[in-house]
């Protein structure tokens, strides 16, 4: 079975088809970086606006590219949550319609899901139970992955998400929207020895994070070392950026272990947009082969916002026999964990 998976929750647009026997024949992505650049950050009406432009043509490419026609898809995936409500509504309307449309079924995918599926789009992929760290610009999460639609929250973040938390560290430093690349690539030029940053809640135990704290003695940092233009000197601002990453890393891997642990199983996945950051895919794998464990994440361009992920989640849904309704849902705020239990 073909499906076409549609994302735009967020501010890309990301459009894939992936074959239950093949795997992915295609896949397709436009950035909206350049459109939200000047603001530094997503707006959310624009970001609606785009993906009403680039679906369709998007669409319409990777169908080409494939050498796939309508009369050849089982089914038609869309992100329905979480994310800003009219860029869900983009996808959600146009993949509803267009099944519809073509006389197949469609299912309403939920983003993060997509997220912590895909991995098994790689080669060797992981195979359930797993510990999932689903870190991106929205969410910081620990999750207890048994199957498909069977997972229970171990812990995630109080306060930002560690996405978020690199893209406002990165604000501090002037570096451009979005930050967390940007900061990581600072953090290369960077002396980590030089400041040593808290590392939040790994003094106790549990599994919840927080970010808002680092964030303040970020700010701290670089006001107490600010020269006349508000900024630190090069290199200092490289060694905060070094600092910072170091402390929320740590954390990260601390809690992975932790969540292991707790779990019992072997497997760890990460996945979101955080997890592209190559300090944090090093120490965890070294962390977690001590505890006899192991790393698993997606290729890089599958790691932040992509269709792929949405196809693939969408092929197993549809295989388990679910159906979206003919009314178009989306839900900005959506728990993974209400996800239990909705696949027989
Ligand atoms: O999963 P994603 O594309 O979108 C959301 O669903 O939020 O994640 C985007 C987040 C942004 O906060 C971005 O700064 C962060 O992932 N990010 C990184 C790296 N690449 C992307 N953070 C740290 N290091 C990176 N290499
Ligand atoms: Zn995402």
């Amino acid at each position: 079975m073909r499906v076409l998976g549609i994302e735009t929750s967020c501010d890309e647009t990301g459009v894939a088809i992936y074959d239950t026997e093949t795997g992915l024949l295609g896949h397709a992505l436009f950035s909206q970086v350049d459109l939200h650049a000047d603001y530094g950050g997503v707006v959310p009406e624009l970001a609606s606006r785009d993906h009403v432009r680039k679906l369709l043509p998007l669409v319409r490419q990777v169908m080409r590219k494939t050498d796939t026609r309508p009369e050849d898809l089982g089914g038609i995936a869309y992100t329905a949550g979480p994310g800003l409500v009219g860029a869900l509504m983009v996808g959600a309307c146009a993949g509803r319609a267009l099944a519809y449309g073509w006389g197949i079924p469609a299912v309403a995918i939920h983003h993060m899901e997509g997220h912590l599926l895909a991995p098994m789009l790689e080669e060797n992929p992981p195979a359930f139970p797993f510990v999932a760290l689903l870190v991106s610009g929205g969410h910081t999460q620990l999750v207890d992955v048994r199957g498909l639609g069977d997972y229970e929250l171990m812990g995630e973040s109080l306060d930002d998400a560690a996405g978020e938390a690199f893209d406002k560290a990165a604000k501090m430093l002037d570096l451009d929207y979005p930050g967390g690349p940007r900061l990581a690539a600072l953090a290369e030029k960077g002396d980590p020895s030089r400041f040593t940053f808290p590392r939040p809640m790994t003094d106790r135990p549990g599994l919840n994070f927080s970010f808002s704290g680092l964030k303040t003695y970020t700010l701290t940092t670089v006001r107490e070392h600010a020269l006349a233009d508000g900024l630190p000197d090069e290199q200092t601002c490289a060694d905060i950026a070094a600092a910072f990453q170091e402390a929320v890393v740590d954390t990260l891997v601390i809690k992975c272990r932790r969540a292991i642990k707790a779990s019992g199983h072997k497997t760890l996945v990460i996945a979101g947009g955080v997890s592209a950051n190559k300090l944090l895919r090093e120490r965890l794998e070294k962390a977690l082969a001590k505890d006899g464990a192991r790393v698993y994440y997606p290729r890089h361009e599958f790691c932040t916002d992509n269709g792929a992920m949405i196809a693939y989640a969408g092929s197993l849904r549809l295989q388990a026999g679910e159906h979206a309704g003919l009314e178009i849902e989306v839900r900005p705020r959506w728990p993974m964990t209400e996800l239990s239990g909705s696949l027989n």
